[in-house]
């Protein structure tokens, strides 16, 4: 933590507007500022000297771990022979088009074309306009709503904050915002009939969601927008059969199908990307996080052939596509993401993330999965969370005032591993770098353990 006399605290608190901060908290020094300073493999540093274990990857982003010096070079190299030129009528450079084959040749199949943007908001930003142009060129203009999750994070935009189905991002922003509406979350574990099996579950989120088409008319919904696997909500892996009724449900009423791929692109879950692990059959895919490993700032947009043969329909009536950022397919973020893809090759931190993530999951269900607090260990991949419950056969949840997961995840941090409290319920999320190694994984599971005795006696 920074020396409360030291000037740079203070410029904190009376300058810096932070993103998800208890504003006036953190402006009136109640809340600590961490200033980081530097970062290699799996560990940062502050300005103290102090490491700590990120078993959360910063936001689940730096995928390949911290210090790496080909990305590092990479753009730097970018930044001399040109740093900037933008993307617009038909511009690119060799790191923006040697990145767009790279992102489709990983992709999912019947994909064929990526448009780059800066965040996974602005990604999906980008997703909602082209559902809406989509419909408008087909000749269904009626056809715009948009159906998201419950508990789905999809960013922080008027529009992205509407997909969002997060009490925090809603509050007093008059979000969310026509024509967003939100389904069943698949959270088997916090189902409302605790006697549903986990298939018996998923097909009463299929029916959920018809329920819901019905009511609103087939011809007025365009589109579903889902995670793979919940990430910010809960770290929630789907149920059994969960993808494959849903996707049943889409295609009866002809309703687009877009995978929210920030967090699950690019081998988090030990796979390239999540549609292929849960056999999702997607029309868009958001991706961001993963392509760079957070080392620029770089999102997209992938499009499936059948989606992109109608924009071009568009584009032949209407012209050139009215969308784009001055930072689209920005060099330098291109650069970075090259190397990035390179090197989770290079690494092979996609195998990584199936085995030491299915080691780490094991591990951590041994060490806390029996305490009388913990109601559910869960996860896939290098994605885990532990879902903490007062009482464990009622499945009775701590009153949120009590910020059992903060406390959690504050005690883990003592401990120097740093996890998540994930926003809404007792959550602690782990999504380490994808580098992550067993005795690494070792290393936050006992802290982890530790941590859960310490708050939870
Ligand atoms: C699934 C998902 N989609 C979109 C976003 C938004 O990305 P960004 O914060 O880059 O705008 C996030 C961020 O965590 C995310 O997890």
């Amino acid at each position: 933590m920074l020396d409360p006399s030291n000037e740079r605290t203070a410029w904190d608190r009376d300058h810096f507007f932070h993103p998800s901060t208890h504003m006036g908290m953190h402006a009136r020094g109640e809340t600590p500022t961490r200033v980081i300073s530097g970062g290699d493999g799996v560990y940062i540093t502050d300005v103290t000297g102090r490491k700590s274990l990120d078993a959360f990857a910063g936001l689940y982003c730096v995928n390949v771990g911290y210090g790496r010096e080909k990305i590092a070079d990479a753009i730097a190299a970018q930044a001399r022979q040109l740093a900037y030129y933008h993307a617009y009528v038909g511009h690119g450079t060799d790191a923006s088009i040697t990145l767009a084959k790279m992102v489709i040749d990983r992709a999912p199949a019947g994909m064929s074309k990526v448009y780059f943007g800066l965040s996974g908001s602005d990604a999906n930003e980008t997703n909602i306009k082209l559902i809406w142009y989509y419909n408008n060129v087909l000749g269904r203009p009626e056809k715009k709503k948009i159906i998201s999750r419950w508990r789905g994070y999809h960013g922080s935009g008027v529009m992205t904050g509407s997909l969002t189905g997060l009490e925090l991002f809603h509050n007093a922003f008059d979000l969310p915002r026509a024509p967003i509406l939100h389904t069943e979350a698949p959270y088997y574990f916090r189902r409302a009939d605790r006697s549903m099996s986990e298939e018996q579950f998923s097909q009463h989120c299929a029916d959920k969601l018809e329920e819901m088409i019905l009511a609103e008319g087939p011809e007025t919904v365009a589109a579903f927008i889902g995670e793979p696997i919940l990430g910010t909500g809960g770290i929630v892996p789907p149920p059994a059969g969960y993808w494959e009724r849903i996707q049943v449900v889409l295609k009866k009423y002809d309703v687009l199908l877009v995978a929210d791929e920030v967090v699950t692109g690019f081998g988090r879950l030990g796979t390239m990307f999540g549609s292929d692990h849960y056999g999702i059959k997607p029309d868009l895919i958001t991706i961001a996080k993963g392509l760079t490993s957070a080392y620029a700032p770089l999102s997209g947009v992938i499009v499936g052939d059948a989606m992109w043969d109608v924009l071009v329909q568009g584009s032949d009536k209407l012209g050139a596509i009215g969308h784009g950022w001055t930072y689209a397919a920005h060099p330098l973020c291109a650069a970075a993401g090259v190397a990035n893809l390179e090197l989770i090759d290079e690494l092979g931190l996609v195998e990584n993330a199936a085995s030491t993530g299915a080691y780490f999951r094991q591990q951590l269900g041994q060490a806390v999965g029996d305490h009388p607090n913990v109601g559910d260990v869960r996860g896939d991949g290098l994605l885990a969370a532990v879902e903490f419950v007062e009482d464990r056969d009622d499945r009775k949840f701590f009153d949120p005032a009590k910020k059992i997961g903060p406390q959690v995840a504050a005690a883990l941090l003592e401990r120097g591993v740093i996890g998540r409290a994930m926003p809404q319920g007792d959550i602690l999320g782990f999504a380490p770098p994808l580098c992550l190694t067993r005795e690494e994984a070792d290393i936050v599971v006992g802290a982890a353990a530790a941590a859960i005795r310490g708050v939870l006696a």
